[in-house]
């Protein structure tokens, strides 16, 4: 499987996404602006993906600091996180991941500058180790919600390559798929950036697990001819209620889902949760450059001068959502409190 992003002693190192899968090609980032522009260009992207490239960029910030003083120190870092968290609005593992990043920094700063520095280099290490256990645990939790043999439809990546590894919803499939229970995902190309098509037709088809290319206007034939069992897909940020916020297209693709009486199932890390919003409504929606849509690698396929609107995100309703797959267990279905007795629960 792919190695997303990596922590070196020469900086943070992480597969160009942009480029795949044409280019497998690895870029060396050495400062924290390198970091962030990479995060806003989506050389690396999906939630926890980026809360982990967000983390090892303060840690080379800590790094860094040419300062002996401990308030210049932490300034500095503050400096770095504001600059981070400006790079993506939607996805809340940025947000979470930096918080954790600059509360470990407040604490441990009167131990001395060198004892924070390391600290903070190891929680960003720690913070991709626990990626990628949660990934692992919400795959063996999620496997008995399939029946044998049954095919899947997935939006967007949330694989090994929008996480530390094994993948969200990716992750789901790949254990479902070693134990039998999903022979074949349908894997929707994702307009405008085509995630699914350059990175989960990737991903799969390089682990060998059958995976059949559509467009996204293609789901619902699909369906209605009984083709489709089940959708899993992954999230940037689900509110309190439930509510879930992923790639645009989503809702849509949750939409057909209830209509054909098909089961749509998420599957996030507790990372994920953002207990601060009450629903869905109040998550921030990132409107992404024009060119994405009236542009295709480089080449324009729309007139000059048309309007065009580009959000790169949408809410689904927790009322359709069938069950939110966590590493502490499945919510089926997710309600408020189970929520938030899951999140309590340690
Ligand atoms: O804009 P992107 O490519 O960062 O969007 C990614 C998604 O919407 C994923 O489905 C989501 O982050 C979950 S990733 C495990």
């Amino acid at each position: 499987m792919v190695e997303t992003i990596e922590w070196t002693d020469e900086g943070v190192v992480l597969i160009d996404q942009t480029l795949l899968p044409l280019k497998e090609r690895q870029v060396l980032l050495t400062d924290v602006h390198g970091v962030a522009n990479a995060i806003q260009t989506m050389k690396i992207r999906g939630a926890p993906a980026i809360g982990v490239a967000a983390a090892m960029g303060l840690a080379l910030v800590a790094r860094q600091a040419a300062t002996d003083d401990s308030m210049a120190f932490l300034q500095e870092l503050e400096d770095a996180r504001n600059q981070l968290a400006a790079t993506r609005p939607t996805a809340v593992n940025l947000f979470w991941a930096l918080d954790r990043m600059m509360r470990l920094a407040r604490r441990t700063i009167d131990a001395g500058i060198s004892v924070t520095v390391d600290r903070l280099v190891k929680e960003a290490q720690a913070i991709k180790a626990e990626d990628i256990k949660m990934c692992r645990a919400m795959g063996d939790h999620a496997v008995e919600l399939f029946s044998e043999g049954a095919t899947v439809l997935t939006h967007c990546n949330a694989g090994a390559l929008a996480t530390a590894g094994y993948g969200t919803a990716l992750g789901v499939i790949r254990s479902a798929y070693r134990e039998g229970r999903i022979s074949r995902v349908f894997a929707d190309e994702t307009r405008p950036l085509l995630q699914g098509a350059r990175l989960t037709a990737w991903e799969l088809m390089q682990d060998e697990i059958p995976v059949t290319l559509i467009t996204d206007n293609m789901a619902a034939f699909f369906m209605k001819e009984g083709r489709i069992d089940a959708v899993v897909t992954g999230a940037d940020r689900i509110a309190g209620n439930g509510d879930v916020a992923n790639k645009i297209g989503t809702y849509g693709v949750a939409v057909l889902a209830k209509y054909h009486g098909i089961p749509f199932y998420v599957a996030a890390p507790s990372s994920t949760f953002d207990l601060s919003l009450s629903s869905g409504r109040e998550i921030p929606i990132e409107r992404r450059h024009k060119d994405e849509v009236t542009h295709l690698f480089g080449i324009r396929i729309a007139p000059e001068g048309v309007e065009v609107e580009n959000p790169a995100f949408d809410v689904t309703p927790v009322e359709m959502v069938t069950a939110i797959i966590t590493e502490r267990g499945i919510l089926k279905p997710p309600t408020a409190e189970g929520i938030r007795e899951m999140l309590g629960g340690g």
